[in-house]
């Protein structure tokens, strides 16, 4: 199952995201997570990007192609993958239509979440993260402990830098510009799925969940589709 998941900042990919690797035992490969553990680790491609990040701007498609082939190219991606932010740009989607070509044409099914400006800042400037382990929290529907402690490893509970309403404002201009016009990309190609995020994490999984039964491509355990038939 090879599931691209589309959508505004804050509209709850990730969430989705991780309910979906849990559920099909395949990974999230989430572009900004990468770009973090790249400026966490002061590594040169972290330096090169972390003011890009703190501004809400893109990275580089240069920089995204050289991060997405090598994690597309890693052993646990080879029988499905769920992408959350990645491709941003026309250009990304045209080279990942490559990559995917060569993986033996793999079939990406895009669901595109959405939900108002509004509830996105919400979302996001109420949005705290373990600096450690990543868990995402809430102030409003999942707070952090008292203690200012990630509950799974310990972590020092933080708010990302992008998270500032200006911040937001801002990437939701980008996301505009550079990104919305991937819908009508992937509407025109097929395998293309919309899915209402202002709605609760529950309604959305089950939503997006339908969308996979009904669609098909599901993955067999340890074994992928194709061999299974
Ligand atoms: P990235 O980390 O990808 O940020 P984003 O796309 O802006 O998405 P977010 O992580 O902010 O939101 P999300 O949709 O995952 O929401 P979440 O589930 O956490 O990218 C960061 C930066 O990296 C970019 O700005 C750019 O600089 C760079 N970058 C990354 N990829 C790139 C690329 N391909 N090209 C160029 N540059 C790139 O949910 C948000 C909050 O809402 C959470 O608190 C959550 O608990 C809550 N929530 C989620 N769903 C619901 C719900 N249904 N109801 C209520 N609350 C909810």
């Amino acid at each position: 199952m090879y599931i691209l998941l589309l959508g505004p900042p804050g509209v709850g990919k990730g969430t989705q995201a991780k309910i979906l690797m849990k559920k099909y035992n395949i990974p999230q490969i989430a572009t900004g997570d990468i770009l973090r553990a790249e400026v966490a680790s002061g590594s040169q491609l972290g330096q090169q990007v972390k003011a890009i990040m703190a501004r809400g701007e893109l990275v580089s498609d240069d920089i995204m192609l050289q991060i997405i082939e090598k994690r597309l190219r890693q052993p646990d991606a080879q029988r499905g993958f769920i992408l959350d932010g990645f491709p941003r740009t026309i250009p990304q989607a045209q080279a990942l239509d490559r990559l995917l070509a060569k993986m033996n044409n793999v079939i990406l099914k895009v669901i595109e979440i959405s939900a108002p400006d509004e509830e996105i800042i919400k979302r996001i400037t109420n949005r705290r993260v373990c600096e450690r382990c990543g868990k995402v929290y809430n102030l409003i529907t999942n707070p952090p402990p008292a203690d200012g402690r990630c509950e799974v490893c310990g972590g020092r509970i933080i708010q990302r830098p992008d998270d500032t309403e200006e911040t937001v404002r801002h990437r939701i201009a980008v996301y505009r510009e550079k990104t919305y016009p991937l819908v009508a990309y992937y509407r025109q190609k097929g395998h293309f799925h919309q899915v209402n995020g202002a709605q609760s994490i529950e309604k959305v999984a089950e939503e997006i969940d339908q969308i996979i039964q009904k669609n098909g491509a599901l993955p067999v355990q340890g074994t992928s589709r194709a061999q299974s038939a």
